[in-house]
């Protein structure tokens, strides 16, 4: 996400008008928040979860019981500039910003001076979503998403002046690289010449698929269709593609036409003059005035074909234009389903079902993706929900309401999903599907956040995990029973937080199993509350990962991150003893640490390269267990 500056997270700030129902709501009807603060969710649970929550000890299919599934010893909270992981285990940083993707291309310049030509054959900037497709037990494909840039880090100069060739090199920093990785001697993994080694950044061409076509009227611009962009996470397909998230694409598009208002559809998104980049003061595709239709063609999901260096990047329409955050992957009956939440405070989660199984739709040589039907969920207060469907014709989605095709409802999801009544949600981040059960896991990384008096929590600081189970664990089911998984925060501060000294955590953003069954949660934490007492933050301290027991709700932290970064990102090798994670924008500016500077990036953070000439970047991270065990135990 893009971080202007440290006082303001943009994502905080709703654009969602509507009088849609809020989860705070739901929860305060459930008598689940007393003044303000969400207190324990124990006893209300309604179905099926309560029963998973409460089973027995699991048994191995020899009968004995299972070993407890967080087998390592947690780690402290840590202010430290550099990755912790637990005893016995050792973490490598992959490929940081800059790096070359072939062994011929151009070397990282440590003062960033590389050309935007250069940055085109470069590893791009903050590393966010990605995910590993082997191509054996000790090597893979790995596809990694480029979230954003820092304007002040960028360059060798900062972002006081804004010229063309800056413009290049922060739309090269952006997209997705695909790089060939191994393991070598000794374990360790090194990006390695392949011809599946490409970038795509916001400059690559792409197509559009799906009932929106790249022809729309609304989609039609100066420029050809070009480019992802604000990649935030992804997700990958049962056919082994990649599936890239567009999230705060609204940011890169300004105007200083001073006559221009947006309209009601790009205020829904945010779209507005200023822009903190200000690229459209240099290069016109990015001005709102002068190219109005571009910023429509933003805000998708795209897929990407690892194993086709040549294929171009498709942006499937059919699953909807939010801000979206990750896209999780399923199926069900053969049928695809994918969960996708759109990360603004006051937005929904989704969720798109194939129409027909994935296998049948490939044989007719056609795209899983784009048939079928995108819901939204409305969260009722007895603990069940039903998806919406948002669909031309059905419900108010219809021609009398001003609706005119399809295509119409997708490039306007936002107004679709106000119009049918999905439940707002503080900021929907990442979905995760349990591999074993079916249930879905969503984190909310926190809410307006307009307390900070007596009670920390107003109205929700530290965000918390929901949690559903679809009807009959059908995942293609309209209905689900729901529950809160676990309240984030410090019991220091909210004594309903029933998190101990190993486990507390805010702001959880990234979320996944392994195929153990163990739930990864990554966080997220403002650099205008990181390490902060006046924010209930202090004893959270940097960033972290942290392993839960999805039936017993143990947490452990298992990861912390160097000052300023977040941890996102999380994929395995296929035989689950390495795991791989993003630190993205370590040194950004905080409100703890400081504000980096051209003449001295390193104010925050220098890692990875502790360079007392450097500066800090986003790298990936590779974590093994010195024994050679599985990540975990
Ligand atoms: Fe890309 Fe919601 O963070
Ligand atoms: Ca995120
Ligand atoms: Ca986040």
């Amino acid at each position: 996400m893009t971080r202007v500056n440290a006082d303001v997270d943009p994502d905080d700030v709703p654009s969602n008008p509507s009088d849609n129902g809020h989860i705070r709501d739901v929860l305060s009807r459930r008598g689940l928040i007393k003044g303000g603060t969400v207190v324990a969710a124990a006893g209300f649970m309604t179905t099926g979860l309560a029963g998973a929550a409460a089973a027995a000890p699991e048994r191995t299919k020899h009968g004995h019981h299972a070993k407890k599934l967080l087998g390592f010893k947690a780690i402290a909270p840590s202010t430290d500039d550099r990755v912790r992981v637990p005893e016995g285990y050792t973490a490598q940083v992959l490929i940081p910003w800059g790096t070359p993707i072939s062994s011929k291309g151009p070397k990282f310049k440590k003062d960033a001076s590389n050309t935007a030509a250069e940055q085109r054959q470069q590893i791009g900037a903050h590393h966010d979503g990605m995910h590993l497709f082997p191509l054996s037990k000790t090597s893979g494909l790995l596809a990694v998403n480029h979230e954003y840039v820092d304007t002040t880090l960028h360059y060798k100069d900062g972002d006081a002046v804004i010229t063309k060739e800056k413009v290049d090199k922060a739309v090269a920093g952006h997209g997705v690289s695909v790089v060939k990785v191994q393991q070598g001697k000794h374990g360790k993994w090194e990006l390695v010449d392949s011809r599946y080694n490409r970038r795509i950044t916001a400059d690559t061409p792409v197509t559009f698929s799906g009932p929106v076509k790249g022809s729309h009227p609304l989609l039609r611009a100066k420029n050809p269709a070009l480019g992802t962009i604000n990649n935030c996470s992804s997700g990958y397909t049962p056919w082994g593609t990649y599936v890239t998230c567009e999230e705060n694409f609204n940011g890169y598009f300004g105007t200083e036409d001073t006559s221009w208002k947006p309209n009601t559809e790009e205020a829904r998104y945010g779209v507005a003059a200023a822009s903190g980049y200000r690229w459209h003061t240099a290069d016109a595709r990015w001005d709102v005035a002068k190219n109005p239709h571009e910023v429509n063609r933003f805000g998708w999901i795209v897929e990407i074909d690892p194993f086709n260096p040549k294929a171009t990047p498709v942006k499937r329409t059919a699953l909807g234009r939010i801000k979206h955050e990750n896209a999780a992957v399923t199926e069900s009956h053969g049928r695809v389903v994918l969960y996708t939440g759109d990360d603004q405070d006051g937005e929904y989660v989704y969720k798109f079902v194939g129409d027909k199984p994935w296998r049948l739709r490939k044989a007719l040589g056609q795209s899983p993706l784009d048939h079928g039907t995108l819901y939204v969920a409305k969260f009722n207060d007895d603990g069940t929900g039903v998806w919406l469907p948002l669909k031309f014709g059905k419900g108010p989605l219809t021609k009398q309401n001003g609706w005119k095709d399809q295509a119409d409802v997708l490039i306007r999801t936002r107004s679709a999903a106000d119009a049918v009544g999905a439940t707002k949600l503080d900021r929907p981040e990442w979905v995760a599907v349990n591999p074993g059960n079916k249930d879905v896991y969503l984190t909310l990384t926190n809410g307006a956040g307009n307390g900070g008096k007596a009670n920390p929590r107003t109205p929700n600081p530290y965000g918390h995990i929901l949690r559903w189970r679809e009807k009959h664990g059908d995942n293609t089911a309209l209905a689900f029973t729901w529950d809160v998984f676990v309240l984030a925060g410090d019991p220091a501060y909210d004594p309903t937080v029933k998190l101990g000294p190993d486990a507390i955590f805010g702001s959880p953003d990234g979320i996944g199993f392994d195929h153990d069954g163990r739930l990864w949660i990554q966080t997220d934490i403002s650099n205008s509350s990181q390490t902060l007492a006046s924010r209930g933050y202090d004893n959270i301290g940097n960033c972290a990962m942290l392993a839960a027991d999805p039936k017993t709700k143990e947490i452990k932290r298992f990861l912390t991150v160097p000052r300023g970064a977040e941890v996102t990102g999380l994929t395995f090798s296929a035989d689950g003893r390495s795991m791989f994670v993003n630190v993205q924008h370590p040194g950004e500016v905080s409100a703890a640490w400081g504000a980096p500077t051209p003449a001295n990036p390193r104010v925050v953070s220098n890692w990875p390269d502790f360079d007392p000439s450097g500066r800090p970047r986003s790298a990936t991270v590779v974590v093994t267990k010195k024994d050679g065990g599985k990540i975990g135990t």
